[in-house]
């Protein structure tokens, strides 16, 4: 038996959570969210092999697949990466956001029904397939390649594995590197394991073959590549990087203040340090809030240049 006050009070909860839920979709919040912005990014590599020279890498990351992302969000940003028929597609890592919180079905703020009814232990092992079928579906010449964000292991790695290792398809790099070969030049991917919650190595030495081998690291977080940079010689040309969702919500004044990242340089977008490209995504989804603020989602075509 419910007693009056407990009833009033989930009554005023439920109201107030309807009242919240409408105003914020009110002021655009909730779109902002799901508008994907495509960013097409030039990547000026001088020891770029002439091989590679306007190969392109299609890089999606920390979708956060869960009640705040619906699954055409995650199809809509493979399709606009496809449309450019990129030479390898990478994924960088946070593919699920697992929530135990009640407060979010009441407040209404669902946009992804299929895992709001379930425990978070019952939804992990549906969240962590459901990512890696959908992200399975689109395989461009050298293949898709992918590393591990924090979310992986907050939540199972071990169903994380399972999930992926059911998709051959996604190689799944954690310290480990793919050679790219076109006749006797190569174009070395090296993926880390997450720099927060596993043990990323460092980087070994590039053969000294200028103008034939060159490197790219995929880091899910830019501290990595941080510091790969205090290394007198760092072993890369280019890291591409996600996990800070750019700050996600973006005060005017206050760019990428709530960014999880403690090198303030690669909060978000592209940054040259001593010869070396950096770039860092702001992902296509959320955490912590179901909505961005001048933020918006993104997918990421590089194009690598000699430069
Ligand atoms: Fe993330």
């Amino acid at each position: 038996m419910v007693s009056r006050r407990a009833f009033l009070a989930g009554a005023g909860l439920a109201l107030g959570g309807a009242a919240l839920a409408s105003s914020y979709r009110e002021m655009g919040l909730d779109a902002s969210a799901g508008q994907i912005r495509e960013e097409v990014v030039t990547v000026p590599i001088p020891n770029l092999p002439a091989a590679f020279d306007g190969y392109t890498i299609g890089f999606f990351t920390d979708i956060h697949l869960g009640i705040w992302v619906p699954t055409e969000w995650v199809v809509s940003g493979l399709d606009r990466i496809r449309a450019h028929k990129p030479d390898l597609l990478v994924l960088g890592g946070d593919y699920i956001l697992a929530t135990e919180n009640p407060l979010w079905p009441m407040l209404g703020w669902v946009r992804n029904p299929r895992y709001a009814g379930m425990d978070v232990s019952d939804s992990i092992p549906f969240l962590f397939a459901d990512a890696a079928e959908l992200l399975s579906t689109y395989r461009p010449r050298d293949g898709v390649v992918a590393v591990i964000g924090n979310h992986e292991r907050w939540n199972s790695i071990d169903l994380f594995w399972k999930a992926f290792n059911s998709h051959p398809g996604i190689r799944v790099l954690v310290n480990e590197e793919i050679s790219i070969v076109r006749g006797e030049q190569q174009l070395l991917v090296f993926g880390s394991d997450d720099f927060l919650t596993g043990i990323p190595r460092e980087l070994p030495a590039v053969p000294q073959v200028p103008k034939r081998i060159c490197r790219v690291v995929v880091s899910h977080n830019p501290d990595y590549v941080s510091a790969l940079l205090r290394e007198e010689t760092p072993a890369f040309s280019f890291a591409m990087c996600g996990h800070t969702h750019g700050g996600q919500i973006c005060l005017p004044g206050m760019t990428g203040l709530a960014a999880p990242v403690n090198d303030r340089r690669f909060v978000s977008g592209m940054v040259e340090v001593s010869g070396k490209q950096v770039y860092t995504s702001r992902g296509l989804g959320v955490v912590g809030v179901p909505f961005r603020l001048n933020c918006p989602p993104e997918v990421t075509i590089f194009r690598l240049q000699t430069a």
